[in-house]
């Protein structure tokens, strides 16, 4: 059996309404996972819902609903949301479902049959807000960040995992794979947080204090704490313990934001598939964050924009072209309406939009809808055709290394020199000549025209799904199913009745 092409998202938390920079993450996800489809490749794309923990039991108790039913409403809200995105995901993964606590139980049962999980005193202080223990390295000036909330001082029996024996094993297994983590920068990051001693991790919370969570299979006073249980979803959804697991794990890709890199994804995890026998994932990408007024998206921040909102105004595909443009994966970008509208009205409106619009204008008008055949081949349309040339390539070249902005940079190079082709060309002065001469040059204008479109087109379908099979369906083509048959330059429109004209980006 194949090996999948696995990649995952981070599984966003259930206490609170998705925005920007949930939105963000699913897209770059799912931009990858067409293009890993368009490139052949089996492809099994998880996203989902972590929904346990202190938080999450907390804003039920406000609501007077159980925490179960907060996380249903929620998980409605985030799932509406990939649909109204058109995420392609394969599989939703919740945390309260049964295929993943069941995993969850078994590896805990394993790891503490095998003492790699031991019960022991903890006395200390404990951040609510971040559901998590502190130190007293972790104040800054002498107080604790505002990040953590209140901290008080606790003293408790809980149930720890060695991660601190598997330090110097990490170290290695960073320094040897030099792409575990990209961008490469945040690698060292990782590093220079494991120059500390690495602690034991407390993976227990009392149920007293809180019942929301699985519980240890070892120890019914206990919940696991949530990134424990979290982080498990990566296996726990393509079959753990089943065999089809080996036709997915391990994962190729994870994709997270850069806060929850160091230490859950890049420490913990690693260390939990290790001591659990488990391979680990090939690469971690961490990307960057959505700032408005300086200060990261978040729930906390106040200050959040709804994706909704812009995809009611504009569509799907310039919410999903605006961020992918905008952001240089692995690093910050700031959010702005204006920068949005722009991109919408220059680069979609002006360039795409109305190279689409004036082409299948003039097909319909000079050649009654059907696409000329090309029969000269003339210093500007060799021009044009090697221009494509060096676009596919470096196009997949980037999309490959992640930097969609680049790429798409490239390709609406490539759309705006069609747009120049035409202008230097003259088709409208062009259909006024009765030389034989022009209208041969005619003919062949518009077919090189309708053939870079087709091209720009299929190029794009990973981040304008909608637009491609829109101009695709005007085009009598069938939605592009793999780049190597058609990236090709190869004048298949010839003979084609096109559809009739639409406006793709509507001014207000
Ligand atoms: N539940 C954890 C992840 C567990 S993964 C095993 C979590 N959830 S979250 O809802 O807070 O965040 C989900 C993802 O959205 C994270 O990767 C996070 O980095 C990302 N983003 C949340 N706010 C963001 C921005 N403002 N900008 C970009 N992405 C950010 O963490």
């Amino acid at each position: 059996m194949k090996k999948a092409f696995y990649l995952t998202t981070a599984i966003d938390y259930a206490n609170g309404s998705p925005h920007l920079g949930h939105a963000y993450e699913k897209i770059l996800a799912d931009v990858i996972a067409r293009c890993k489809r368009l490139t052949n490749n089996k492809t099994y794309f998880l996203t989902g819902l972590d929904e346990h923990g202190q938080k999450v039991q907390q804003a039920a108790e406000k609501e007077g609903i159980s925490p179960q039913q907060r996380c249903d409403g929620i998980a409605l809200e985030f799932q509406n949301l990939l649909t109204q995105l058109n995420i392609s995901n394969n599989d939703y993964i919740r945390t309260t479902q049964q295929r993943h606590k069941s995993v969850v139980s078994k590896l805990l049962q394993d790891l503490f049959d095998r003492g790699e999980i031991y019960k022991a005193e903890y006395k200390g202080f404990y951040s609510t807000r971040a559901e998590q223990f502190l130190q007293e390295k972790d104040k800054i000036d002498g107080e604790w960040p505002k990040i953590y909330g209140e901290v008080t001082e606790i003293s408790e029996s809980n149930y720890f995992f060695r991660l601190g024996k598997y330090q110097d094993w990490l170290i290695e297994h960073l320094n040897k794979n030099d792409d575990f983590i990209i961008p490469h920068f945040r690698k060292n990051q990782v590093l220079e947080f494991l120059k500390e001693p690495l602690n034991d991790l407390c993976i227990s919370r009392p149920k007293n204090r809180l019942s929301w969570g699985i519980p240890l299979p070892f120890d019914e006073n206990f919940v696991t704490y949530v990134w424990f249980d979290a982080l498990v979803n990566y296996v726990s959804a393509c079959g753990y313990g089943e065999e089809k697991f080996d036709e997915y794990w391990p994962a190729d890709l994870h994709i997270i934001g850069k806060d929850i890199l160091a230490p859950p994804h890049a420490v913990y995890w690693p260390i939990m598939l290790h001591a659990s026998n488990l391979k680990l994932p090939k690469q971690i990408l961490a990307h960057g964050w959505w700032m408005t007024s300086g200060e990261k998206m978040s729930k906390s921040s106040g200050d959040t924009v709804n994706p909704l909102d812009l995809i009611k105004k504009r569509g799907v595909d310039p919410f999903r072209y605006f961020v992918m443009r905008e952001m240089t994966v692995g690093q910050d970008a700031d959010f702005s309406v204006e920068r949005f509208e722009s991109r919408y009205k220059t680069d979609l409106g002006n360039d795409l939009g109305n190279l689409v619009s004036r082409l299948f204008h003039m097909i319909e008008v000079y050649e009654g809808g059907v696409v000329p055949e090309v029969e000269l081949n003339e210093e500007f349309e060799q021009n044009i055709r090697s221009n494509f040339e060096k676009t596919k390539s470096e196009v997949l070249k980037c999309f490959d290394l992640f930097q969609f902005n680049q790429g798409l940079n490239q390709i609406f190079v490539f759309i705006r020199s069609i747009n120049k082709y035409a202008d230097e060309r003259t088709p409208w002065k062009l259909a006024k000549s009765d030389d034989p001469k022009d209208r041969l040059l005619l003919k062949t204008c518009l077919g090189v025209m309708c053939e870079s479109l087709r091209l720009a087109i299929q190029m794009l379908a990973p981040i304008l799904p909608e637009v491609h099979s829109r101009v695709n369906q005007l085009m009598g083509l069938p939605p592009c199913e793999s780049w190597e048959t058609d990236l090709c330059w190869d004048f298949r429109l010839a003979g084609q009745k096109l559809e009739k004209k639409i406006i793709l980006f509507p001014r207000d």
